[in-house]
């Protein structure tokens, strides 16, 4: 019932572009190669707006990210975030944000960037980085973009109730209470867990906690 803190960390590349083998496949393949030499288990998927994105349940880490045609964000990631469940799996989960665009940094992160933002519901967001198509080769900005990731990720196992660990489907009930009882049964769920010497919360584990002495 434990899951160890320093476990492999499953990323995702949830990418769009409308070229093939353009900057934004290039930026990924040097995404998922950097991350696969910290130890990470990498899958890439392209974005389809009309997807089922059930598959993301498996994943630690969503990377998200698109290139900008005529100052909106590739369309097949955006339809995914407005059409498909995609906004439904991403819910809760460790993100990270890049685009590839030409603009200066300061326009993309105000006008781009919430392009994507406004769709993610209680994400940490690990890193953020907005690519020229003359940086994609540069490894030094590829590097600082997955330390960010790889380091986010291995903080988030320490923020929450120590080295407490949730599955997506504990997240899930508590997601379905209304928000007072779900901070309640959050908090005595910890101390639960805490007592008996747990560090991954399954819905088996909010069923034994009910069932405590204690009747959490
Ligand atoms: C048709 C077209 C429209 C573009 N429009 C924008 C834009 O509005 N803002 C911007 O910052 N970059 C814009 N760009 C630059 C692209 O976002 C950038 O070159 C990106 O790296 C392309 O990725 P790709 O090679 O995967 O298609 C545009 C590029 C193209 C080809």
């Amino acid at each position: 019932m434990t899951r160890d803190k320093d476990r492999q960390m499953k990323a995702i590349i949830l990418y769009d572009s409308r070229s093939r083998g353009g900057a934004t496949d290039r930026l990924i393949d040097s995404i998922g190669q950097q991350l696969a030499e910290y130890g990470a288990y990498v899958e890439k998927a392209r974005c389809k707006a009309t997807a089922d994105y059930s598959f993301l349940r498996d994943f630690d880490v969503v990377i998200m990210g698109a290139p900008v045609y005529y100052m909106v964000v590739s369309s097949q990631l955006l339809g995914a975030l407005l059409q498909s469940n995609l906004k439904r799996y991403l819910k809760n989960k460790n993100i990270a944000l890049f685009l590839t665009c030409g603009s200066p940094v300061a326009m993309a992160q105000s006008v781009y960037l919430p392009q994507l933002k406004i769709h993610l519901m209680r994400n940490r967001i690990l890193s953020e980085k907005i690519i020229a198509p003359h940086q994609i080769d540069d490894e030094e900005v590829i590097e600082d973009f997955v330390e960010e990731i790889v380091d986010g990720y291995r903080k988030s196992f320490k923020s929450r109730g120590g080295d407490l660990q949730w599955s997506d489907e504990a997240l899930e009930l508590l997601d379905s209470a209304p928000p007072f009882f779900s901070d309640k049964i959050r908090a005595a769920l910890i101390s639960y867990a805490e007592e008996n010497g747990i560090r991954y919360i399954t819905p088996e584990v909010l069923d034994e906690a009910r069932a405590s002495p204690r009747g959490y």
